[in-house]
């Protein structure tokens, strides 16, 4: 069991390190007119998207090995306050993971409509995900 928290950890680590810089790329490519500055940041996005996808869906697998070997045979683990918050947060983050997938796609036609103020509050979301997720998951407030 700890083998696949310790993995599951690690993947979340993955997952974060591209759901934290993603949007910092976007920030600094809505900023320019460069074209050659556009098809650096296209090959850049595309590529750093590849390694979020590899650690979300590795962070995913574990969890939910953990969540079945976790409550089997222990039907009253579902009922944990501390779990329901943290699973609902994880499904914000996939989400949020999405939205990444579809601007790269929309930086990538050269259709993006957001300003870099916008990409720097877009960027808060996972930092705040990440402090209240591990609350939740080691303190276990309720
Ligand atoms: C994507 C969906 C996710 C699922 C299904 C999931 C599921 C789980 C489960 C079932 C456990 C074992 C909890 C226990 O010991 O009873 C766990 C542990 C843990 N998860 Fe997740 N998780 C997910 C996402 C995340 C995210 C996004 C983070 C970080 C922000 C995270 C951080 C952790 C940590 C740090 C532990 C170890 C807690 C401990 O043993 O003290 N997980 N996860």
């Amino acid at each position: 069991m700890l083998w696949i928290k310790a993995f599951h950890i690690i993947f979340v680590v993955t997952w974060f390190a591209g759901l934290f810089y993603l949007p910092r790329f976007f920030v600094y490519h809505s900023m320019t007119d460069d074209e050659r500055l556009h098809r650096q940041f296209r090959v850049m996005e595309r590529k750093l998207l590849g390694i979020t996808h590899i650690g979300g869906a590795l962070a995913l697998l574990f969890g939910l090995w953990l969540l079945f070997a976790m409550s089997r045979g222990n039907p009253s683990y579902w009922s944990q306050g501390w779990l329901h918050a943290k699973l609902a947060l994880a499904s914000l983050l996939l989400f949020y993971h999405i939205w990444c997938a579809r601007l790269v796609g929309q930086f990538a036609i050269g259709a993006n409509r957001h300003s870099h103020t916008w990409y720097r509050w877009f960027n808060e979301l996972p930092a705040v995900v990440l402090v209240l997720v591990v609350i939740l998951v080691v303190v276990r407030p309720f």
